[in-house]
């Protein structure tokens, strides 16, 4: 069973509890690190446990939500090993997963809807990294996050 790390802040609140509930229905677990009230919240914070999590392994990717996904994204690719791409359209997922071997997926509850925003996990969940061509440039990445540049 695929296992999912999941987040957001106050913007994201009702739309990763609706999320959640949809990939728990498609039979994925889910692990849920909030935040966990409707109060103001700081995304950095919720991006730095999530994406802690899946660059620690255990996890067949992570989502994040906040109002546009911009916040989360950026915190998170501050974290070794993370590859979180920020979109607001299903096949930016699927490419996400087969071209960047993306192990993170934002996106914003003020800027998608509710079924759009299925959709994209769909793409993220039901894809595959290609390998190939791609590795060669995925490893690059991962150059310029170890050494600064290529
Ligand atoms: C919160 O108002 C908002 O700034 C946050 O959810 C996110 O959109 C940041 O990128």
């Amino acid at each position: 069973m695929k296992v999912y790390a999941i987040g957001s802040d106050h913007a994201g609140y009702e739309m990763r509890l609706q999320i959640k509930a949809y990939l728990e229905s498609r039979g994925f677990s889910v692990e849920d690190f909030g935040t966990f009230d409707r109060e103001k919240s700081n995304y950095p914070e919720i991006a730095d446990v999530v994406a802690n999590k899946v660059a620690a392994g255990g996890y067949d990717g992570g989502i994040l939500i906040c109002g546009t996904g911009i916040g989360m994204s950026l915190a998170a690719n501050k974290v070794k090993g993370i590859r979180a791409a920020c979109v607001s359209e299903p096949y930016s997922a699927m490419m996400s997963r087969e071209h960047n071997n993306a192990n993170i997926i934002c996106f914003g509850a003020r800027v998608v809807g509710i079924e759009t925003a299925k959709m994209i996990v769909d793409a993220f969940t039901d894809h595959e990294f290609l390998g190939g061509r791609h590795a060669l440039r995925v490893d690059m990445i991962s150059k310029i996050e170890k050494e600064g540049h290529l």
